[in-house]
């Protein structure tokens, strides 16, 4: 069982700079107001910002000569189309820039500081474990007014997150995912307990035991508690390790990137760090379905009628359709107890990203409150989402007449939408309830978010709870 987690070590690349003293000016410059910087300038040093072609496109950086080497640097903002288009795009910045401590100066909105300041440290990140990926050097000072602590916290979660879905299976099955988990707690002193094997059976999670029993990889429900008081938050995540789709084998290209099939449960683990670390009061539980949905003699069946830890029977249309499974029966626990509010996020649907593409991850909530709240969020804390809508009128869909459920409804039309609908039928108790249906993957290397794992969610989640809880 390896567990190496650097989150947890210093990680100089994910915080701003120590010390003030000996930071370069890195000045904010817009292409129109370019001319009137320039001749603020030096002359040597506004002819070889002219000579190097530099427009203030955004993202874009030119260094200032000085008498003992770089003196400072301009950094573009861009129009505000570009703005529009690129998120994170002042980030370009960090990689460009040599060593040293830079210090923004110039006329940002505060918004447009936040975003600049969090995509600088979220650009540091670099995935190191199997090959060396040098980060890069060069340290922001945090700009006066943001909340530094709370920055570095979330830089320090989506780290954890991109960790977690960047490695690949062979190291991060359910075994290593616990430990990871574990290592987490002992972190902040939060408790972990921990379900599996045939005691899923005995202890009423029968979907999770379907599910997870055919990989020789032990499943298991991972339960994880912080917090002695306040109001009570239960986040659920999706923590499938591998998605072969079982004996409804993927296609090899389909299958080629389920690693990241455990990115719910990552999001909410780097979403808990956050929430750990910045202390917040609340009693936090965290319910994490550990499974390798695998093939063998063992698997579960096209055709079998589970029966759900609800009592729900459930017809399996689809082995691949297993997520849903695995989270009905981690949702009826958290049910069970009723928090104040129930997150749930999962990769559960290749049809979320037919809708919306891989950027931006549909939510659902009945609560327009909530959803309010989590829109305005996502954008305040530059991780975009978009309310989808617990459509009534498809529950016929997921209604087999065989049995209570149908994992799979045929044809896969809505398909997000009868996945979460899915999901609700779990969640009965609870006021407040949220799904999450994300991709956890950045395709192409774009600002501040290298190809591979990443968070979606969780940072909005985090800024929304003041208004929706606390
Ligand atoms: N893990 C997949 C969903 C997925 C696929 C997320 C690709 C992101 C990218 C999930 O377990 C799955 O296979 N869902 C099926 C459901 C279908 C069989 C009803 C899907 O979306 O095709
Ligand atoms: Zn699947
Ligand atoms: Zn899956």
């Amino acid at each position: 069982m390896s567990a190496d987690f650097s989150f947890l070590a210093e990680r100089p690349e994910l915080r701003f700079a120590d010390s003030i003293k000996d930071a370069r000016p890195l000045i904010l410059v817009r292409p129109d107001a370019l001319e009137v910087q320039l001749a603020s300038l030096p002359q040597a040093q506004a002819d070889f910002v002219r000579a190097q072609g530099f427009g203030a496109a955004a993202g874009a950086v030119v260094l200032l000569p000085g008498a003992t080497g770089v003196a400072g640097a301009l950094l573009g903002l861009g129009d505000a189309q570009a703005c529009e288009r690129v998120r994170f795009a002042l980030s370009l910045a960090a990689t460009a820039l040599p060593e040293g401590a830079w210090q923004l100066q110039g006329d940002l909105r505060q918004d447009a500081l936040y975003e600049a300041a969090l995509g600088w440290l979220l650009a540091g990140y670099r995935f190191a474990r199997y090959a060396p990926d040098a980060p890069p050097k060069a340290r922001l000072v945090c700009p006066e007014g943001l909340d530094r602590a709370r920055l570095e916290a979330m830089a320090a979660g989506e780290a954890f997150t991109r960790d977690l879905i960047n490695t690949p299976a062979s190291d991060m099955g359910p075994d290593e995912l616990e430990a990871a988990i574990r290592l987490l707690a002992d972190h902040h002193g939060a408790q972990v307990s921990t379900i599996s094997g045939d005691d899923l059976l005995t202890q009423n999670f029968p979907m999770i035991h379907a599910v997870g029993r055919a990989s020789p990889r032990t499943p298991r429900l991972i339960d994880l508690r912080w917090g002695e008081s306040g109001p009570t938050l239960t986040l659920v995540g999706k923590g499938v390790c591998f998605d072969t789709g079982g004996l409804n084998l993927k296609p090899g290209a389909s299958m080629g990137l389920m690693k990241k099939d455990m990115g719910g449960a990552a999001t909410v683990l780097g979403l808990t760090h956050m929430i750990m670390q910045l202390g917040l009061k609340l009693r936090l539980r965290v319910l994490i379905p550990a499974v390798e949905n695998a093939v063998s003699g063992d698997s579960f069946r096209p055709g079998d009628i589970l029966i759900s830890r609800k009592g729900l029977s459930v017809e399996v249309n689809n082995t691949d359709a297993e997520g849903r499974l695995v989270l009905a029966d981690a949702l009826a626990l958290a049910d069970e107890e009723c928090p104040d509010l129930l997150i749930c996020m999962a990769t559960l649907t290749g049809a979320a990203r037919v809708a919306l593409g891989p950027d931006l991850p549909p939510f659902y909530t009945d609560d327009d409150a909530l959803a309010a709240a989590l829109s305005k969020a996502a954008q305040a804390a530059a991780d975009p989402l978009w309310r989808m809508p617990f459509w009534a009128p498809y529950e016929s869909k997921i209604e087999p007449g065989i049995a209570d459920l149908d994992n799979a409804p045929s044809g896969g039309m809505a398909g997000s939408i009868t996945a979460a609908l899915f999901l609700r039928r779990f969640v009965t108790q609870t006021p407040r309830f949220a799904h999450f249906d994300i991709y956890g993957w950045q395709p192409a290397p774009a600002p501040a978010r290298s190809r591979g794992g990443v968070g979606q969610g969780a940072r909005a989640i985090l800024t929304a709870l003041p208004e929706v809880l606390l």
